[in-house]
């Protein structure tokens, strides 16, 4: 809280990577192409991420809301997290990228909570990005999760309801220890934030591109740099330049 970001280059960029199945539709190909593509664009992403000096990179991969798809296709979901993790993890390691995925553990498997855990710990003490995968997210059911542990320790006497503020709450968040993302991107001409980050991203930037995520490379990751570099960010203040009239 109030520690957010005002240099050029956004210390924090969240992405909901959106337009997959569309991408697939648009060549006459099954969703789950899309999906594939998909993940070779996040594998580029978080390099050029990296070589840019961004610190933090949050994606969105998978919504608590995207269990109601159809049963195929929630499957695929899970098996490509499943065998990014087995196929990327030790070149993210090597290239110094710490992995966190925050989420609801329920309702995944226990593979996939096993490689999560290892994905977690092996990567713990790298710092060049730290990056973190949204998957079994949803920004509700975070807030939701976070009011309850505060409201249980307040129960049993082990917290002040009275010290309760943005910084407590902030604190009991998956994200917690992270700073705010500073740029949102969504991709795919969809222009909300399908429950995404609704703490974090309440000074966030928003940007929304019309080019589905499988199409999504290093220019229009720069392109919404140059955006987010043009934008004063008032935080609800007064602009700096009206500051010195
Ligand atoms: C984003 O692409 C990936 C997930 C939500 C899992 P979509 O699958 O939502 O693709 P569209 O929006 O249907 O094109
Ligand atoms: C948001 O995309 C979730 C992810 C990108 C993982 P959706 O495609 O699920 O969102 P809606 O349904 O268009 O709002
Ligand atoms: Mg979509």
């Amino acid at each position: 809280m109030g520690s957010e970001n005002t240099s050029k280059l956004p210390t924090h960029i969240a992405i909901i990577m959106d337009g997959n199945g569309r991408w697939a539709q648009a060549r006459g190909q099954e969703r789950r192409e899309g999906h594939r593509a998909g993940v070779e664009a996040l594998r580029r992403i978080v390099k050029d991420c990296s070589d840019l000096g961004v610190h933090y990179l949050t994606v969105f991969s998978f919504s608590t809301e995207n269990w109601g798809r159809p049963r195929d296709e929630v499957s695929f979901l899970m098996s490509l997290l499943e065998r990014y993790i087995e196929s990327d993890l030790a070149d993210l390691h090597s290239e110094g990228v710490r992995v966190r995925v925050i989420g609801r553990r329920n309702g995944l498997s226990d593979k996939i909570c096993r490689l999560i855990d290892r994905a977690e710990s092996l990567t713990a003490n790298n710092n060049r990005l730290f990056f973190q995968i949204a998957f079994n997210y949803g920004g509700r059911e975070e807030l939701a999760d976070a009011a309850a542990r505060l409201a249980r320790r307040a129960a049993n006497g082990t917290l002040d309801p009275e010290l309760i503020n943005g910084d407590v709450f902030s604190a009991e968040l998956l994200t917690a220890g992270m700073p705010n993302p500073d740029l949102i991107i969504r991709t795919s001409g969809e222009s909300r934030l399908s429950n995404f980050m609704l703490w974090q991203g309440a000074y966030s930037e928003l940007y929304f591109t019309d080019v589905f995520w499988p199409d999504f490379v290093r220019e229009h990751m720069e392109a919404a740099i140059v955006h987010y570099a043009e934008r004063e960010r008032r935080f609800g203040l007064v602009s700096v330049s009206a500051e010195t009239d």
